[in-house]
């Protein structure tokens, strides 16, 4: 059995580079983090800040900056997410979310 031991060794070694700059998914975050409250861009519990455009732009929130600001720091009854996203994390579910605004959440 080394054989294969040293087998996986190396092709473990010989794949290791490839995945370690994968960049933060901002679907799979928007999924995890935000989805139980902003499904399809929605609010469950504050109908008028939803993730859509037109409340988006109504509430001052005028691009994808503004969202990983409240993503990471939370606003009135939306706690903040800044330590489970980390900054790339609130940069990438910010891009996500202000691109799905802009396609209406089709
Ligand atoms: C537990 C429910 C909940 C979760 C989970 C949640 N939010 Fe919210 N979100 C809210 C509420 C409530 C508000 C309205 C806050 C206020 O009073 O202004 C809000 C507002 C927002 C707004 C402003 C929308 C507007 O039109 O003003 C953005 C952007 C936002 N959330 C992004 C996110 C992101 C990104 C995540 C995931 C990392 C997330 N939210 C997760 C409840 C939630």
């Amino acid at each position: 059995m080394k054989w294969l031991v040293g087998f996986l060794l190396m092709l473990g070694l010989w794949m290791a580079p490839a995945p370690v700059h994968a960049a933060a998914d901002g679907a799979a975050l928007f999924e995890a983090h935000c989805v139980g409250c902003h499904l399809n861009g929605g609010n469950i519990i504050r109908r008028g800040k939803t993730l859509k455009l037109k409340a988006l732009e109504r509430n001052g929130i005028e691009g994808p900056l503004e969202i990983a600001m409240i993503a990471t720091e939370g606003r009135g009854q939306m706690s903040a997410y800044g330590e489970v996203l980390g900054e790339e994390g609130a940069d990438a579910v910010a891009e996500f979310i202000w691109q799905q605004a802009q396609e209406g959440w089709s």
